[in-house]
C-alpha cells in the first residue's frame, strides 16, 4: 500500500466510478482539461453537456467523444458571450 506523504502510485481516470444518473455541464469542454474531463464522464455514463463558445469546436469535441464511446449521452450548449456565459445554463435541457 502507499506510504504517507509520498506518491507511490498515480491516480488515473480508470478509477473514476460509475457516473450514470448524473448530469454534468462542463465549460471549456472542447479542448484540454475540459475535454478530457467531459470524455471520462461520458465514458462512465454521465449525461454530459459541453458548454462552449465555438459551435464548430464543440461539435468536433462531441464527435470525438462519440467516436470513442458510441453510447455516450453528450450534447452541446453554445455560450453566446463570455460575459454572459452562465446565463445559457438556465436554459439547459433536462437529461
Ligand atoms: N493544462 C494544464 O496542465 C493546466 C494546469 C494548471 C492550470 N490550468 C488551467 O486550466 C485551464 C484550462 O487549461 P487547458 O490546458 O485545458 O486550456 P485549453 O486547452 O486552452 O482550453 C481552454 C478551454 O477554455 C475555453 N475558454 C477559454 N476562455 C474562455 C472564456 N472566456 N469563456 C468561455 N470559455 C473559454 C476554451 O474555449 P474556446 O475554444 O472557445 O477558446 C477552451 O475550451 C486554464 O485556465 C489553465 O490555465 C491548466
Amino acid at each position: 500500500m502507499g506510504g504517507h506523504g509520498t506518491a507511490t502510485r498515480r491516480w488515473t481516470s480508470a478509477e473514476v466510478p460509475d457516473q450514470r444518473g448524473r448530469t454534468v455541464v462542463i465549460t471549456g469542454a472542447n479542448s484540454g482539461l475540459g475535454f478530457e474531463t467531459a470524455q471520462v464522464f461520458a465514458q462512465r455514463g454521465a449525461t454530459v453537456v459541453l458548454a462552449c463558445r465555438n459551435p464548430d469546436r464543440s461539435a468536433d469535441a462531441e464527435a470525438r467523444i462519440i467516436a470513442k464511446a458510441p453510447t455516450a449521452k453528450v450534447s452541446t450548449l453554445q455560450l453566446r458571450h463570455p460575459a454572459a456565459s452562465l446565463l445559457p445554463l438556465r436554459a439547459a435541457p433536462e437529461p
